[in-house]
């Protein structure tokens, strides 16, 4: 997820971008740059790091006479590490064209494939860069830039938003949607682009939304919008009421409960580009993981802290089950300091959004001393875990700000389901084809999924908000999501929170049990005799008078009886159990906290990423 803005108008341009990319941070913040005019030129001013880091570069280079259309971009890097050559904007071979693109090419590396025999030089690693000499290619034949861009933009599979400025037509910037945000800030003898509404705020409150497949050529005076096959459509304009705080949120109160509504996207980009929709096989091979990788494996360690400690439990449900390799999941402060079994044909795989994280690094550094092989899952690109690891996949869940982690869980798990299909297919020749289909269908039905779920929640948590403390009880596949759904309850809220696999109740934790400490109890129908072991602890709570909050299967009419709030969560494959029965405690939490009035997106004690011991 990267912030693109755009300017064409009479101000002075690069204020008018900096202000805009500096709305868009929350968005990505690895590298920036800007594009402007300086009399019939383009000038292009890029920089790793922070916003204010290429603020001080254009200050040392001070611009003199720099003028509108420019295009600005602050960059969440997917392809190509951060870096002041893989920042955006991007240029053709001739340097008349610039743009800058939110999104991901499917098939960039085919097009560079092709570019490149055709003679083009490249600067960057990125997908974008593909981009700009596709138009260029496209120029040679075509007498003008909306031509030669639309019949680029054509070739193109993914997600994109991308603007586009060029000598040859500087009164105008070419625009084109699919997948990835983009919005036009109309104003008066000038108009603006922008990845999010918090960037146009300050120059106008007036906008008009592309929708997937559609173009904009904006000038000055009008904005002219087509469809996919070049007809002029007409756009309405909306007048946005958000202050600017709640429009960097997306008009949700808080980052987390904006990132926990963005799972079904965020999963979607997880997905985009490691399935081949003909053939339906996964294909991991081009971000290096070969299956040689596996050759060898005999033992599997995953390491980790907190969530992503939780992600790596549902692993070792889903590959010990269905690929046969013992998995071992530790705690990252754990495994450093005792004596792991590691030798040259154990896998390690080290999960971290942060990619940052103290232990599970240190843990990494020592896994790779003894000899084994190193698979992280991280989120962020060029981050230090994924930097030392043999093979890196990234989550793609775009930055992820709220100190509690959500779409980063969700996503992380995905991975894994991914890699236990790829693996059952690698190894035992399994047809996994209409798994994948499920996989692709389940962010259409989280999302309907989400959006049915939130009232009810809402008022569950109105009975429950002042409770001092709560089990979390589940089963099998659904233990890591109880554990899960307790450290967001704890962590947000500061509610005393235990999640505990349901099966040790009555080792102790039983003995809890009383009218005002709810359970809270997952439990799915597809997973056949746990559904009724885990039915028969939640009758064992409600004997003692525990209240039960069931976050159950559709139509479970056993727990219909016995439990005090019930949260129904469609049916759905084995894998994706996870997916669908932790956003309802992750949507708990947040309703619990909000009610308490805590510090949702900050909790007390607490960082985003722990880089210390
Ligand atoms: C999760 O909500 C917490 N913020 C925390 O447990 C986090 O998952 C843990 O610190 C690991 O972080 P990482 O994924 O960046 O390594």
């Amino acid at each position: 997820m990267c912030g693109i803005v755009g300017y064409i108008g009479e101000r002075e341009v690069i204020p008018v971008l900096i202000e805009g990319l500096r709305r868009l941070e929350y968005r990505g913040y690895d590298s920036a740059g800007v594009v402007f005019f300086i009399d019939s030129r383009l000038e292009l001013i890029k920089k790793k790091g922070r916003i204010f880091e290429l603020e001080e570069e254009i200050f040392k280079r001070l611009p003199k006479g720099a003028k509108a259309p420019g295009l600005g971009h602050t960059r969440w890097a997917t392809h190509g590490e951060p870096s002041e050559a893989n920042a955006h904007p991007h240029t053709d071979c001739t340097k008349t064209l610039a743009l800058v693109h939110n999104g991901i090419i499917e098939n960039y590396q085919q097009l560079k494939k092709e570019l490149k025999e055709k003679g083009h030089e490249f600067s960057s690693s990125t997908d974008t860069e593909v981009i700009a000499h596709l138009v260029e290619e496209h120029l040679k034949n075509k007498d003008n830039i909306k031509d030669a861009f639309f019949s680029a933009v054509s070739e193109l599979k993914g997600a994109y938003a991308v603007c586009l400025i060029s000598e040859k037509e500087p009164d105008k910037i070419f625009v084109a949607r699919n997948q990835s945000p983009v919005v036009i800030g109309v104003g008066e003898g000038e108009n603006f682009i922008a990845s999010d509404i918090p960037a146009l705020l300050p120059f106008t409150r007036r906008v008009m939304f592309l929708n997937d497949g559609e173009f904009a050529i904006v000038s000055r005076e009008k904005v002219e919008v087509f469809d996919s096959k070049g007809n002029k459509i007409e756009r309405e304009i909306t007048e946005i009421s958000w202050d600017i705080a709640s429009a960097e949120k997306g008009g949700y109160p808080h980052f987390m409960l904006k990132e926990i509504c963005e799972q079904p996207d965020a999963i979607k980009h997880t997905l985009l580009g490691r399935i081949n929709l003909d053939t339906m096989e996964i294909d991991f091979e081009k971000e290096g993981l070969l299956k040689e990788l596996f050759e060898r494996v005999k033992k599997i360690f995953v390491v980790a802290c907190g969530t992503s400690y939780h992600a790596g439990m549902v692993a070792k449900y889903l590959i010990e089950k269905d690929v046969g390799i013992p998995v071992e999941v530790d705690l990252a402060s754990e495994f450093r300091y005792r004596s792991p079994l590691i030798d040259e044909n154990t896998l390690f795989i080290a999960v971290s959004q942060s990619g940052e994280t103290a232990d599970t690094l240190a843990g990494l550094r020592l896994a790779k001393n003894k000899g084994a092989k190193i698979l992280s899952i991280c989120n962020v690109l060029g981050s230090t875990i994924a930097r030392e690891s043999d093979v890196v996949l990234y989550t793609q869940a775009g930055p992820e700000i709220s100190v509690a982690s959500t779409k980063a869980f969700t996503t992380q798990v995905i991975v894994f389901i991914l890699l236990s299909l790829y693996l059952r297919r690698l190894f035992f020749n399994e047809d996994v084809s209409q798994k994948i289909k499920t996989l692709l269908d389940a962010p259409t039905k989280l999302q309907s999924f989400i959006e049915r779920v939130r009232p009810d929640i809402n008022e569950i948590a109105k009975r429950w908000y002042t409770v001092k403390n709560a089990l979390y009880l589940g089963r099998n596949i659904l233990y890591p999501i109880a554990l899960e759904g307790a450290l967001k309850l704890k962590e947000i809220s500061y509610i005393h929170a235990e999640g505990y696999a349901a099966g040790e109740m009555k080792h102790g934790p039983i003995a809890l049990i009383e009218e005002n400490v709810p359970s809270v109890i997952v439990a799915a129908k597809e997973t056949g005799i746990i559904y009724e072991k885990t039915l028969s602890n939640a009758e064992e709570v409600k004997s003692r008078r525990g209240p039960v909050i069931a976050v159950v299967s559709e139509g479970a009419e056993e727990f219909k009886r016995l439990a005090d709030e019930l949260i129904e969560v469609p049916l759905t494959s084995y894998e994706l159990l996870p997916i669908f029965y932790v956003v309802p405690l992750q949507l708990l939490a947040y309703e619990i906290a909000a009610l308490r009035g805590c510090d949702i997106d900050k909790p007390r004690n607490l960082a985003k990423s722990v880089t210390v011991e």
